[in-house]
C-alpha cells in the first residue's frame, strides 16, 4: 500500500506557513509515502515563486501542482524548465515552458502526477483536457500504474467528467481551484479515487482565502478593489488516498480537514 497526501490550493503567507509547519509531523504520524500540494496561490495569493517552491519541497512536498495562476510571478517562467517537480497544466499549447506531468521513483515504486486545467469558465482557454489526458495517461502507464491527477477547474461537471473519463486508468483524480472542499469522495467502479474539490489551505476567516471586507465591497459596489490575503488561523484541506501500488487501483480515499496548528498538537 502506498499512501498519498494531496493538499489543495495553498493561500499566501498564512497558508504556506501552516503547510510548512504541519507537513513534517503529518507525514510521520499519518505514515504518508508521497505528498503533492497545489501551490498556485502561494505568493500573496497569486502564483508561486522559486523560493516558495523550494520551501514547500523542503517541508516534504514531492510535487507541486498549479493552475490558472501559474504565470502570475514573473520568475516562474524561467524556473519551470529547471524544476520538473513544479507542474503547470498539461494542456498548454506545445512550446509552453515547463511540464504538466512527472514520474518520480519512491521506495514503493514509481509514482506519476499529472496537472490538467479545465476549460469551462476557466481562463486562459487551453487545449482539450480530455484529449490531452487520453494521450498522457497512455504514455505514463508504460512507466507506472500509480498515477495522481490534479484537475484544476471551475465546474463540478467538468471535474466529475474527467474522473469518470479516467476511471480505471489512474489511481486518483482530485479537483482544485474553487477553494471549497466537496463531500463526494468515492472510489469509482474501475478503481479510481475521486474528490471533486480538495478545498484550500488558507485562512478560515476569509472569502476563498482573501479578506472578507474588500470582497463584500466588490460585490456590493461592482467597483474594482484589491483583494489582500486574509490573516488568521488556517485549516489544511485535501485528501488522503491509499493505493495498491501493484495494480494502481485506489484502496481508500478520505477527505482531510485539519486545523494547523492543530488543537491536539499533531
Ligand atoms: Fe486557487
Ligand atoms: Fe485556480
Amino acid at each position: 500500500m502506498l499512501r498519498i497526501l494531496f493538499l489543495g490550493d495553498i493561500i499566501g503567507e498564512p497558508g504556506r506557513a501552516a503547510v510548512i509547519a504541519c507537513l513534517p509531523s503529518l507525514k510521520r504520524v499519518w505514515e504518508i509515502d508521497f505528498i503533492i500540494v497545489n501551490g498556485e496561490n502561494t505568493a500573496g495569493g497569486r502564483g508561486i515563486t522559486p523560493k516558495i517552491a523550494i520551501d514547500l519541497m523542503r517541508a516534504g512536498a514531492a510535487v507541486i501542482t498549479t493552475g490558472d495562476h501559474i504565470w502570475d510571478q514573473k520568475e516562474i517562467t524561467a524556473y519551470l524548465p529547471t524544476e520538473p517537480r513544479v507542474l503547470r497544466p498539461l494542456n498548454y499549447p506545445v512550446g509552453a515552458p515547463g511540464s504538466g506531468s512527472i514520474v518520480l521513483d519512491t521506495a514503493k515504486g514509481p509514482v506519476g502526477v499529472i496537472n490538467v486545467q479545465g476549460r469551462t469558465f476557466t481562463l486562459p482557454p487551453l487545449e482539450n483536457p480530455f484529449l490531452a489526458m487520453d494521450a498522457e495517461v497512455a504514455r505514463m502507464r508504460e512507466e507506472t500504474k500509480v498515477i495522481f491527477v490534479d484537475v484544476h477547474a471551475e465546474t463540478t461537471s467538468e471535474k466529475i467528467a474527467m474522473g469518470r473519463f479516467l476511471d480505471g486508468r489512474v489511481s486518483a483524480v482530485v479537483g482544485t481551484h474553487t477553494h471549497v472542499q466537496t463531500a463526494d469522495e468515492q472510489i469509482f467502479p474501475g478503481g479510481t479515487a475521486f474528490l471533486c474539490d480538495a478545498g484550500m489551505c488558507g485562512p478560515d476567516e476569509s472569502i476563498l482565502g482573501r479578506k472578507i471586507e474588500p470582497i463584500l465591497q466588490r460585490f456590493v459596489s461592482s467597483l474594482p478593489v484589491a483583494f489582500p490575503v486574509a490573516p488568521g488561523p488556517v485549516t489544511l484541506h485535501g485528501a488522503l488516498i491509499d493505493v495498491d501500488e501493484t495494480t494502481g487501483k485506489a484502496l481508500s480515499i478520505k477527505r482531510v480537514k485539519h486545523p494547523c496548528p492543530p488543537a491536539d498538537g499533531v
